[in-house]
């Protein structure tokens, strides 16, 4: 809506302006003039033409925003610096703390976004499940899309997002994939984007998301999720379920490198339609490890993850969580019981030429497993083992080093109707830390194992010591 005495007022200042020059302003020149009276630039945000950008050698826009301070909501004068270069620029936030207060949905393109502290989101719960941003898929939430192509989140090695995760954790602690919770990152329907020195920690929910992207190579990224909540130490619950590291999501060629996490979910997870995914150099302390899926949720639904290498991989427990899995293929039951984020199934599909080799793990409750009959209801499993749908094929792991917590080292249970075949295993070497119960060590059912894999110790078992997975809904 337009507001005749705002433009006036408006047009008078342009003229007093120092900045603006006298010659009769184009119909173009007039209309962004408008727009930045009516949407001013705030007084914390600084904007230079022609800096001479030292990474890139070109000048370019740079917009230097500071913090209000005090927990203001810094939110807003974010997403101008955003509108102001995040097209060609540098959005720069030297400051230590800048405070979220509402979810943020913005584009990037050819730019920097250059974070020396943190954006710190608000913990009104209330607030942010009523005004959660929706992801369809698992009925999920996100708190701060990024869009865009060809650029840039530089974290300078101290800076990223507080999720302030606490209050999250106190309020889902009793139960997985609590509604509402948000995403802290998606990166969403981009292309070429680099994400280095960058950090998040006490992420509200998943602390990203690659949803819908591709090229995207993240580099030195870390993520910790630490509940500092007295209670939780004493509590045989996992505080820190659904903090996973970073999921992939209808994505393409996307890798990792030198990746570090902390927290009580999936360090990585690939979820549906994860293609042309490497990992190289990955640590990861507590929580279900590196997985496969969840996949083949949705009815009907073809799944796919595909060309995939991991390497070099080390999984241990945290202070305060334990190492339920190390690397964990899993999928749903083939039949759809209930709603996702905690029913469905039925999906179908498959996961073909994944490599992972060069792992080494300390005391995982179950190091290598496959699960073909994934829900996260109360029911039979009994009923519905043997039902999946989706195909795990042409698998290869390799040099595996290390110890498992209990008995189980392999137990991997494929599906009677899709047994898992084409698998090899070589150099898989991790010692049980039990051994009253040598005959579930290693079990594997509907399962084509050649004379070559390495596994040659593996057999069915339908027994159900040690089956426990532990802590995570
Ligand atoms: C940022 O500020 C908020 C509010 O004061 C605080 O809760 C949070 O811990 C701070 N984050 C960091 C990383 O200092
Ligand atoms: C998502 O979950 C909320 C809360 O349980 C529920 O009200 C809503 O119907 C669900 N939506 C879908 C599509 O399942
Ligand atoms: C991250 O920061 C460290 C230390 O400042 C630096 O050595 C490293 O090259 C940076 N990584 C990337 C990907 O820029
Ligand atoms: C994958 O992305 C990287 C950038 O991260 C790019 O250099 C490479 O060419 C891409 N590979 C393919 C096959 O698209
Ligand atoms: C994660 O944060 C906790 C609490 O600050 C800290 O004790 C722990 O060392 C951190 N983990 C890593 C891997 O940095
Ligand atoms: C692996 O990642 C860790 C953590 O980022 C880093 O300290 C280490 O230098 C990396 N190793 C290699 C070989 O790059
Ligand atoms: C995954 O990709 C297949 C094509 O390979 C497509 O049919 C399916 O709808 C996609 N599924 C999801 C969840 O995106
Ligand atoms: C398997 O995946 C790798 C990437 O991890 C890729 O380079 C290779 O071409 C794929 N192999 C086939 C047969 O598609
Ligand atoms: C096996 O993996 C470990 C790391 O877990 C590595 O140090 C070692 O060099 C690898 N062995 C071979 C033969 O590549
Ligand atoms: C477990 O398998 C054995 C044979 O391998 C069979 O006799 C037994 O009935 C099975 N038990 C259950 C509960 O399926």
């Amino acid at each position: 809506m337009w507001n005749k005495a705002l433009l006036v007022l408006g047009l008078a200042t342009l003229v007093r302006g120092s900045v603006i020059d006298l010659s009769i302003p184009s119909a173009g020149d007039l209309v962004t003039e408008i727009g930045s009276l009516l949407h001013p630039i705030p007084s914390v945000l600084s904007y230079q033409e022609d800096y001479l950008d030292p990474s890139t050698g070109y000048k370019r826009k740079l917009c230097t925003l500071h913090a209000l301070g005090s927990e203001q909501d810094d939110a807003d004068n974010f997403v101008k610096a955003v509108e102001k270069c995040g097209d060609g620029g540098i959005v720069r936030l030297p400051d230590a703390n800048y405070t979220i207060g509402r979810p943020l949905d913005i584009s990037l393109t050819n730019s920097v976004l250059d974070l020396h502290g943190w954006l710190s989101f608000s913990t009104d719960i209330p607030y942010w499940i009523e005004n959660r941003i929706p992801l369809q898929f698992q009925n999920q939430s996100l708190a701060f899309i990024i869009r865009g192509h060809d650029y840039v989140l530089e974290g300078n090695d101290k800076g990223g997002i507080d999720g302030n995760g606490q209050a999250w954790y106190n309020y889902a602690k009793d139960y997985g994939n609590k509604f509402g919770r948000p995403m802290s990152l998606a990166i969403k329907d981009s292309k070429n984007v680099i994400i280095k020195n960058f950090s998040i920690i006490q992420p509200q929910f998943w602390a990203s998301l690659i949803w819908g992207s591709e090229n995207v190579y993240i580099k030195d990224f870390y993520v910790n999720a630490t509940s500092f909540n007295p209670e939780a130490a004493s509590d045989q619950k996992n505080w820190l379920q659904n903090t996973d590291g970073s999921d992939t999501y209808q994505s393409h060629n996307v890798t990792y490198e030198n990746f570090v996490y902390q927290g009580g979910d999936d360090c990585l997870a690939l979820k549906p339609n994860s293609t042309l995914i490497t990992v190289r150099n990955a640590t990861c302390l507590g929580g279900t490890g590196i997985a496969f899926g969840s996949i083949a949720q949705y009815a009907g639904i073809k799944d796919v993850i595909e060309d995939v290498y991991m390497s070099d991989i080390r999984l241990y427990p945290s202070d305060q969580c334990p190492g339920y899995q190390g690397v964990y293929f899993k999928s749903w039951l083939g039949y759809s019981l209930g709603q996702p984020p905690n029913g469905g199934g039925g999906g179908y599909g498959y996961a073909k030429n994944i490599t992972v080799e060069d792992v080494y793990m300390e005391d995982i409750w179950h190091p290598l497993v496959v699960q073909s009959d994934l829900t996260y209801l109360e029911l039979n499993r009994e009923k519905y083992a043997d039902s999946g749908l989706f195909e795990w094929t042409d698998i290869h792991l390799k040099n595996f080093t290390g110890n498992a917590l209990y008995n189980r080292v392999a137990w991997m249970s494929c599906s009677k109707l899709t047994p898992c075949h084409d698998w090899t295993f070589e150099d898989i070497d991790i010692k049980p830390g039990k051994k009253d119960h040598p005959e579930i060590s290693y079990t594997c059912n509907n399962f084509v194992l050649g004379g070559k894999d390495g596994l040659n110790q593996c057999h069915p078992s339908n027994s159900t010591l040690e089956t426990d997975n532990g802590g995570t809904l």
